[in-house]
C-alpha cells in the first residue's frame, strides 16, 4: 500500500486500489467534523502553505477549510504576479523558503510538471492542486469518492459502471487524472464525447484499453448519454492560444433537463468538476437541472473537503488520533446534507 505519511501527492499514478479505498475510509470518518457535529484540534499548531498561482475557488478554499477543520492554520499566496516568481525566483528557491514556514504545502500552477519541480526543493509534503493541463489528483480522488457514493446509493459499485465524459477532454486535467484512477477498477465502459480536436490524449486512451475497459470515442451526445455517470467539463479557455479559438468549441455540448429526459437513464448522475461556464454562449450545464436530484455537482464539491481532510490527516500521520483531540461544537450550527 502507498505510504501516505510524509509523501508528496503529485499524481494519481502513485496510488493503487487498496490505498484509495483506505483513503476513502478516512474521508468517511471526517463527516462529523465537516458537518460541524464536532470539532477536532488534531493539527493545532500545524501550518498549511496554500500557494495558488492560477485562479481557483473550490480547490484553494477547500484545502484551507479542510486544514482548518483539523485544527490547523493556513497561510496563502494567490496569483503569480503577487509572488517573487514574477521577479525570476525559481520554483526550487521558492520551495526551500516556503517549506520552512509550513508543515505541508498545497500548490496550483499553470505549467505542467511545475508542482513536481517545486516538490524537489520542498522539505515538507507537497500536494498538487492542479499543474497546467497535466493532472489534478485531489480532484480525481474526490470525483472517484463521489462516484463511489453515488453508485452505492444506486446499489452498485465502480466496477462495471458506464461513465460518459463530455467536452474539452484534451485540456481537462480532471478527466485525465480520473481516467487514470478508473484504470485501477474492472470492466468499466467509458464513452468519451468531444470535438475531435479536443479528444482525450492517446496515452490515456491506451491506458484505458490496456486496463481492459470498453472505450467509445465519439463527437455525438445523442445516443451516448444512457450512462450511470455523465461527467461534463468546461472548455478550458486558458489552455488555448486565443479566446477566439476557444469560442469555436464553446457551447457545442450543452446538457439541460430536456436533453437529460430524452437521452439519459432516469437515474443517470450528472457530475462536473466546476466551475461550470454559465454564460449564454456556453451554458454547458443548464440551471434548469438544479432541481434534478441526480445533479451531484454540489455534493461533489462538498466531498472535496472530506477527501482533502483525509489527505492532510494521512500525509501528516494523524489519522488514528483525530478523536483524541475532539471537542464539542459550541456555536449554532445547522449544516444540512446537500440534496443536489
Ligand atoms: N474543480 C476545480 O479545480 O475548481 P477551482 O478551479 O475553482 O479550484
Amino acid at each position: 500500500m502507498f505510504k501516505f505519511e510524509g509523501a508528496n501527492i503529485l499524481s494519481v499514478n502513485q496510488f493503487d486500489r487498496e490505498s484509495i479505498e483506505y483513503l476513502f475510509r478516512i474521508a468517511d470518518m471526517m463527516q462529523p467534523y465537516a458537518h460541524r457535529q464536532k470539532q477536532t484540534k488534531v493539527l493545532d499548531g500545524a501550518i498549511l502553505g496554500n500557494l495558488f498561482f492560477e485562479p481557483s475557488t473550490r480547490t484553494r478554499v477547500s484545502f484551507g477549510t479542510a486544514f482548518n477543520l483539523l485544527g490547523g492554520h493556513v497561510r496563502e499566496t494567490t496569483g503569480l504576479s503577487s509572488s517573487a516568481l514574477a521577479k525570476g525566483e525559481s520554483l526550487y528557491d521558492t520551495a526551500r523558503v516556503l517549506s520552512s514556514y509550513s508543515d505541508v504545502i498545497a500548490m496550483r500552477h499553470p505549467d505542467a510538471g511545475s508542482v513536481a519541480e517545486f516538490a524537489e526543493g520542498s522539505r515538507v509534503p507537497v500536494i498538487n492542486g492542479g499543474d497546467g493541463a497535466n493532472e489534478h489528483p485531489t480532484q480525481a480522488l474526490l470525483d472517484l469518492y463521489t462516484i463511489q457514493k453515488e453508485q452505492h446509493a444506486h446499489h452498485a459499485g465502480i466496477d462495471g459502471m458506464h461513465i460518459a465524459m463530455i467536452g474539452d477532454l484534451k485540456h481537462g486535467r480532471t478527466v485525465h487524472s480520473l481516467c487514470k484512477l478508473l484504470c485501477l477498477y474492472q470492466n468499466i465502459k467509458l464513452t468519451l464525447i468531444s470535438p475531435k480536436e479536443l479528444a482525450m490524449p492517446a496515452y490515456i486512451v491506451d491506458a484505458i484499453n490496456n486496463a481492459g475497459h470498453e472505450c467509445i470515442i465519439t463527437e455525438q451526445l445523442e445516443g451516448h448519454l444512457d450512462a450511470d455517470i455523465v461527467y461534463q467539463t468546461r472548455i478550458q479557455q486558458e489552455r488555448f492560444a486565443s479566446e477566439a479559438e476557444a469560442n469555436l468549441y464553446r457551447g457545442k455540448f450543452r446538457l439541460n433537463q430536456a436533453i437529460y429526459t430524452q437521452h439519459c437513464k432516469s437515474n443517470t448522475v450528472i457530475m462536473h468538476p466546476l466551475p461550470r461556464d454559465s454564460r449564454a454562449d456556453a451554458n454547458e450545464l443548464d440551471n434548469d437541472l438544479n432541481l434534478n436530484p441526480n445533479l451531484a455537482i454540489f455534493r461533489q464539491a462538498d466531498n472535496g473537503v472530506l477527501v482533502r481532510m483525509a489527505l492532510f490527516a494521512t500525509t501528516l500521520g494523524v489519522q488514528d488520533i483525530i478523536q483524541k483531540y475532539e471537542a464539542p461544537v459550541c456555536w449554532y450550527s445547522n449544516k444540512r446534507d446537500t440534496v443536489n
